[in-house]
């Protein structure tokens, strides 16, 4: 592990923290569909003197002098970022995922436009204009949802009848908890017959689509593109939005700064352009390949063992179970049993859920970081194993411990970058 003696001299307690989150991720399995491990050398990057820099403004304008380096690290960035995912433009510069959602939507409408994206439970994500959030105070929000929650269709018909209807400005794929591939061709006809915006929210399969084992949304004439950089895509923390031209970019960087953000959080920025880097190289074509081959593997062999899959199955790098269906054991118990023996998901509700957000009926499990610690099919089995097993033997304590050490024993095998 290394050892951060500098952090260990100044800060013992912050320290003590470090060296404790660097075992549970060694020692523990990450199942978080919206988690993953960056390499050592984006994790290098966020660590460096580019934290240091004032950049306000975009390469080449800037506010403020002394900027020969960081335009290099954001103009690259920019570059990488547009070949990734071949698109005319791009803002590297939001802070997160939500920020880029937030300053996309101020480049594209007014107060009291409408905005046609997914039902909530349906696995849309809370900057889609979740009553909790002040978008709603702002913009109007309307929903499609699937047609058919076996196959995870989505109700396309519906769709087109609500956007003739509700009149939004902005159609918006993209999901947090949805775990199949959509038509683009489709979403984009239904923006255009309305005169709105085709904007997709890539944020959880960014990875898949830039290793090009899912379809990009460019390619059916979407245009805008958000995501955040952390998730599938194995970057830093992050945001970015692209566009497909220059004109929509210009409403997009201005929406940005100085509409939305002040300055830029450069280390960031050059970690991100290292992930893009990291990205275009033909390792992150297997890489993605095979997420989604642990992904369909681990869904499968759950069901062929009585669980119950929102949508029977998964295209990409998340599943949905529902638990109750399943075993009529609550998300929640499940989350915290398989916390128990090391093993990380999260809770998660199923589309129509008769419980409590706080209390749903479903957990979510991703496979993008197992991925990246190296994990593959015949790894999925003994996970699932070791699932299936602590939820059967919950009121087990005994077991549950002995689960717990081979875990452990399990994690050896498969390093985390940044930390073994
Ligand atoms: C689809 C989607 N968009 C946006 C976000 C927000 O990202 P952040 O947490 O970086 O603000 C998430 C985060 O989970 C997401 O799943």
């Amino acid at each position: 592990m290394p050892t951060y003696s500098a952090l260990a001299a100044a800060d013992p307690a912050i320290h003590a923290a470090l060296q404790g989150e660097m075992l549970r991720q060694q020692e523990g399995v990450e199942l978080i569909a919206s988690e993953n491990y960056v390499s050592p050398a984006v994790l290098e990057t966020m660590g460096t003197v580019f934290n240091n820099k004032y950049s306000e403004g975009y390469p080449g304008k800037r506010y403020y002098g002394g900027q020969e380096f960081t335009d290099v690290v954001e103009s690259l960035a920019i570059e990488r970022a547009k070949q990734l995912f071949r698109c005319g433009h791009a803002n590297v510069q939001p802070h997160a995922g939500c920020p880029a959602n937030v300053a996309m939507y101020f480049a594209l409408l007014e107060p009291g436009d409408c905005v046609l994206g997914m039902d909530l439970s349906h696995g849309g994500h809370l900057s889609h204009g979740h009553p909790v959030t002040y978008l709603t105070k702002i913009f109007r929000f309307v929903r499609y949802g699937m047609k058919d929650i076996e196959t995870g269709e989505l109700d396309y018909d519906a769709m087109l009848e609500t956007a003739k209807k509700e009149k939004p400005k902005i159609v918006l794929a993209g999901y947090s908890a949805y775990p199949r591939e959509v038509d683009y061709a489709k979403i984009k006809t239904i923006a255009e017959e309305v005169g709105a915006y085709a904007v997709m929210d890539m944020a959880h399969i960014a990875g898949l689509i830039a290793g090009g084992v899912h379809k990009n949304p460019f390619d059916y004439g979407f245009d805008v593109v958000t995501t955040t950089t952390h998730k599938t895509l194995r970057g830093p923390r992050g945001g970015m939005i692209l566009s497909k031209d220059a004109e929509i970019g210009k409403k997009i960087d201005k929406s940005v700064f100085p509409g939305f953000q002040g300055g830029p959080i450069m280390q960031m920025i050059a970690a991100k352009a290292v992930a893009f880097g990291e990205a275009q190289k033909p390792e992150f074509k297997e890489y993605a390949a095979q997420i989604v081959k642990n992904s369909k593997h681990l869904a499968q062999y759950l069901m062929d063992r009585g669980a119950k899959l929102v949508t029977n199955g998964t295209d990409n790098h998340l599943m949905l179970v529902d638990c109750i269906r399943s075993w009529n054991v609550p998300g929640g118990e499940v989350e915290t049993v398989l916390d128990s023996i090391g093993i990380t998901l999260n809770k998660n509700s199923v589309p129509n859920d008769q419980r409590k957000p706080m209390d749903p009926s479903g957990v979510r499990i991703g496979t993008p970081a197992i991925t990246t610690r190296g994990m593959k099919e015949k790894d999925m089995e003994i996970l699932a194993d070791f699932m299936l097993t602590a939820i059967e033997r919950r009121g087990d304590s005994a077991a549950l411990r002995t689960l717990h050490e081979e875990v452990k024993v399990f994690c050896k095998k498969f390093p985390v970058p940044g930390i073994a």
